[in-house]
């Protein structure tokens, strides 16, 4: 047995007998070029090839994602299923049989409850949804109408009305869950008063959100009147649902993304943004539902297309908060364009006081990111020496972002023109800022209090993942770190296992590949991004060393800096002394 819980030798059988080459064939056209197969990435939106698919070693690698794996990983992401079910699938496809399967257990009851509760909240969205048509939801069906959203878009929507506190909860016993489940799911509360569990939505207007796959996978409920309390209500973080991790809408664009293409995606805030212009015959449109982006947002967007028109509210769009996380999208790759929105309006109202032919206006005079920031720098602007060298000031800053030099000469000339400052004074100025900015680690992101906090110890320390990463991927594709010890190194559990596996392959002079190292590491992503580093040829010799004193440097300032906190805590004067000397050899070992 292996980590997997699979007999590694039937595993190995599995593998052989399920070429990566031709299953993945089965999956999208494949053509040969030089040792790679090659072909347009199923996992994120692109023109030319740069999946590349490699024989020998029998992994996959995605150049434009970094999407990564064996073939096992390829059925998972292809399939959307679990680890056990993509290996179901592949021994079906060739005629093995499993196992005894010894599977580990927590697993196994993980997967079984999330199954659960995707059928309770499919359960909950029907009760919802009939409700709507009952005499007594007949008022959201009123309210919805009022708002000019015919039935035909209410049906397409799947939207539904609460009529009370209790009547869900009744509904979902009679089918058999539990109030566990029920609160789990996020669908209910308990209350704090009487304990007992109530519908979290209670007397709201219900829109499901639906996610890629078709799964109802949360609720926001919307008040019918004007109250004091938030207008607004959505289900929490569950097993099933992160609000900062998923778009309102998927569901819809991916099934047009395989009709017709898309374009572009349109990026707005709302719900009945996106309900409003859907009705309109708008269909490539995606709601952040209220939050800050986020980078698994901005990769959602990234695998259905290359472009995106952000269409937040009249007055949102300037904030400084919304522009950062506008940066975000850019950074994965996206090209932004900004949509300028009449103030005070969203979308839905654009739509419904000046008609879509407006709107269609204003995605046609949509701004580049850039620009639109250099019009945001316009802001206040006089005609004055002081006022324009604040404009000169904020216009070069926006620039000194950006990660090209034909990029920064473009949007030069717009500030020239605006400011009338020569382009050799400004170039010489952006220089300056370029070097200040780069030295000062830009982008921090917005943090959003609404959100979870992720745990993930890589937000707290990219740099460190950063080298590692690029250290480990290296190792495993067979470049050499002779006499070297790495362990202290290295502080991620799976790259001290990683790395434990590569030295002992490595004793036992045995032979292994990206393959191999996949099946040693079942679905662990943090292995699949250490393989899309290990594929990048540019990754020599040089490289390698470069990187691999990057991550000591990395160990001995962080160890540094515990020692110096230490030092200034330490009352007594002899261990004081002992640190002080520990410090002076780490300072020495650091040159
Ligand atoms: P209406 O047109 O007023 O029905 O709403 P909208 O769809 O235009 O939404 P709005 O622009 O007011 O807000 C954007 C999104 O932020 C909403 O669709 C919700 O997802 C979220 N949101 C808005 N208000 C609240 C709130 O009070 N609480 C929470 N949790 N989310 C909210
Ligand atoms: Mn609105």
């Amino acid at each position: 047995m292996d980590r997997s819980g699979f007999d590694s030798r039937w595993l190995s059988e599995l593998k052989a007998k399920n070429d990566i080459v031709s299953v993945i064939g089965g999956y999208m056209p494949l053509t040969r070029k030089g040792k790679n197969f090659w072909g347009l990435c199923p996992f994120h939106h692109e023109k030319t090839s740069s999946f590349a698919v490699n024989a020998i070693e029998q992994y996959y690698h995605c150049f434009g994602c970094n999407a990564s794996g064996d073939v096992i990983r390829f059925v998972m992401e292809m399939e959307n299923l679990d680890f056990i079910d993509a290996i179901k699938l592949l021994a079906d496809k060739c005629g093995m049989t499993m196992p005894e399967y010894k599977a580990d257990e927590n697993f196994v009851k993980q997967k079984k409850h999330r199954e659960r509760l995707l059928a309770l909240t499919k359960a909950a969205a029907r009760h919802y949804y009939a409700n709507i048509r009952t005499d007594a939801g007949g008022a959201a069906l009123k309210y919805l109408r009022g708002r000019g959203i015919d039935d035909v878009t209410t049906v397409k929507f799947g939207l539904g009305i609460s009529l009370g506190f209790e009547e869900l909860i009744t509904d979902l016993k009679k089918q058999g869950f539990t109030e566990k489940e029920m609160l789990d799911a996020g669908v209910a509360v308990r209350s704090d008063k009487n304990g007992r569990v109530y519908d979290a939505l209670f007397n709201r207007l219900i829109v499901p959100i639906i996610n890629g796959f078709g799964d109802v996978i949360a609720f926001g409920g919307r008040v019918l009147e004007k109250t004091t309390f938030a207008k607004y209500k959505n289900t929490g973080d569950t097993l099933l649902f992160n609000k900062s991790e998923n778009l309102y809408n998927l569901n819809l664009l991916k099934k047009v993304k395989q009709v017709r293409g898309l374009k572009y995606v349109i990026m707005v805030e709302g719900y009945m943004d996106v309900i409003s212009m859907v009705q309109a015959g708008v269909e490539n449109v995606v709601a952040s539902m209220g939050t800050s982006l986020t980078v698994q947002q901005a990769r959602l967007i990234k695998r259905y297309t290359d472009t995106v028109y952000i269409s937040y509210d009249g007055d949102a769009a300037g904030q400084k908060a919304t522009v950062r996380g506008l940066d975000i999208l850019k950074a994965e790759g996206l090209e932004v364009m900004v949509l300028k929105l009449p103030e005070g309006l969203d979308p839905d109202e654009v739509i419904r006081d000046k008609g879509i032919g407006a709107y269609y206006r204003l995605i046609d005079e949509a701004l580049p990111l850039t620009e639109y920031k250099l019009k945001l720098a316009e802001h206040g602007l006089k005609d004055n020496a002081d006022s324009k060298a604040k404009y000169v000031n904020r216009a070069l800053t926006v620039l000194a972002s950006l990660d090209t030099d034909t990029e920064r000469e473009t949007y030069l000339r717009i500030v020239k023109d605006k400011s009338g400052v020569s382009i050799d004074t400004l170039k010489r100025e952006l220089f300056n800022k370029t070097n200040e900015v780069k030295s000062l680690d830009t982008f921090t992101p917005d943090i959003d209090e609404t959100a979870s906090v992720d745990e993930n110890y890589e937000d707290v320390d990219p740099k460190y993942y950063l080298y590692a990463r690029q250290v480990l991927g290296a190792l495993v594709c067979g470049k050499l770190i002779e006499g070297e010890e790495l362990t202290p190194y290295f502080k991620d559990a799976t790259h001290k296992a990683l790395y434990e596996y590569v030295l002992a392959k490595r004793a036992g002079n045995a032979v292994f590949s990206v393959s191999d190292v996949c099946s040693e590491f079942p679905d662990n992503d943090e292995i699949t991004k250490i393989i899309s580093v290990s594929v990048d040829e540019k990754n020599g010799e040089e490289t390698l060393s470069f990187n691999l004193s990057k991550l000591k440097e990395h160990y001995l300032v962080a160890e540094k800096d515990a020692l110096v906190k230490e030092i200034g805590a330490e009352t007594d004067p002899d261990r004081k002394k002992i640190l002080m000397n520990r410090l002076k050899s780490l300072v020495a070992c650091k040159r």
